[in-house]
């Protein structure tokens, strides 16, 4: 049996992670595997970079991320570039091309999904997004598998850890908005530019995948509803306490008789339910199901180690598939449209 073959997009804070997990872990990923994998190449925007080390032959570099997809060896791509354009084309022409595919990328996903769905349904290959979704947390596989014999009814999340680091701090120290974001960015928690953070956008791109998933329908991004935390002040988190609870960033999704209901939005929540203990950069999601009840999944969010974590979790997933000659079922197979989604209940 030869080995597998992977083509790697971006090799920036997650990429660089999965670099080393695959370095590290390659005799265990062979074993459970069953066949070696093996780097077939990693686009990138500048080649001889100082890549701290990695341990990775720097002949692998290249900017050529169209080429390399399209390389006849590459069983695989794994893409954690982020970003709709010109990230679409590769990883539709690879799905088409019977690649797999693994991706972190929720903006994508959350835009079009339907058209990566449709080339993995027309190359009989695979499509698993664990990482576009709060990081480590094992979240989606639950939803698209495990739970699929059971009836969703809603799925709630705190969904971005940016968001809810600072809603945090304001919880617990008093802080306003802007004093609790700049700790955020110093700290390295808020990126450079928080906008797509604190306006909700990164919530509402996942909560558009949860939704799609939990309730087997085609949610996109614009059917979110969307507010972000740049209105709460340090008052209206002191008037919550006062009436025993906390803000949070949440993400909701529910049924609504024959619809779906998607809106991310800073709620008040009871410090008694679950989510609210949900502090500092973690992500939660709780799910609500006819058969199962309640079910809360916690973990890292976000970062590159949990984020690979996730990524590598799906590489030995499509690569066991490959070997075994079967893909998982397309989502668009199992599609009830009967549900479609609505702005606001
Ligand atoms: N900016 C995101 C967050 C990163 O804060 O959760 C993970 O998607």
């Amino acid at each position: 049996d030869r080995p597998l073959r992977v083509a790697l997009l971006g090799c920036g804070t997650v990429g660089a992670e999965v670099v080393r997990l695959l370095h590290d872990q390659a005799g265990d990923l062979t074993a459970r595997i069953g066949v070696p994998v093996s780097l077939a190449g990693i686009a990138v925007r500048r080649t001889g970079r100082d890549r701290g080390g990695l341990p990775v032959d720097p002949a692998l570099f290249t900017t050529d991320p169209a080429a390399l997809v399209a390389r006849p060896d590459v069983d695989v791509v794994v893409e954690v570039i982020g970003g709709i354009d010109p990230v679409r084309g590769w990883l539709t022409a690879a799905l088409r091309a019977g690649k797999s595919v693994v991706t972190a990328n929720k903006a994508l996903l959350a835009e079009d999904g339907a058209a990566l769905h449709e080339a993995a349904a027309a190359g009989d290959a695979d499509l698993y997004y664990e990482a576009a979704v709060a990081g480590a947390i094992p979240l989606l596989r639950p939803l698209r598998e495990s739970l699929h014999g059971d009836t969703i009814t809603r799925v709630t999340g705190i969904v971005n850890g940016t968001t809810n680091y600072v809603l945090s701090a304001m919880d617990s120290t008093g802080a306003g908005f802007a004093e609790a974001l700049e700790r955020a960015t110093e700290l390295g928690y808020a990126e450079a530019d928080p906008t797509a953070d604190v306006e909700g956008f990164d919530a509402a791109a996942k909560a558009a995948i949860l939704a799609s998933l939990a309730f087997h329908t085609r949610v996109t991004a614009a059917d979110v509803h969307r507010e972000g935390i740049t209105e709460v002040t340090a008052a209206d988190v002191a008037s919550a306490a006062e009436l025993g609870c906390t803000i949070k960033l949440l993400c909701l999704a529910e049924r609504v008789e024959d619809a779906v209901s998607v809106r991310v939005y800073p709620a008040m929540i009871p410090r008694s339910h679950p989510l609210a203990g949900v502090g500092g950069a973690f992500n939660a999601v709780f799910v609500e199901a006819a058969a199962a009840g309640e079910l809360m999944l916690y973990g890292q969010g976000a970062g590159g180690a949990p984020t690979a974590s996730a990524v590598l979790g799906d590489l030995v997933a499509v690569c066991r598939n490959r070997r075994a000659g079967v893909r998982a079922p397309s989502e668009s197979a199992y599609a009830d449209l009967s549900v479609r989604p609505i702005g606001e209940t």
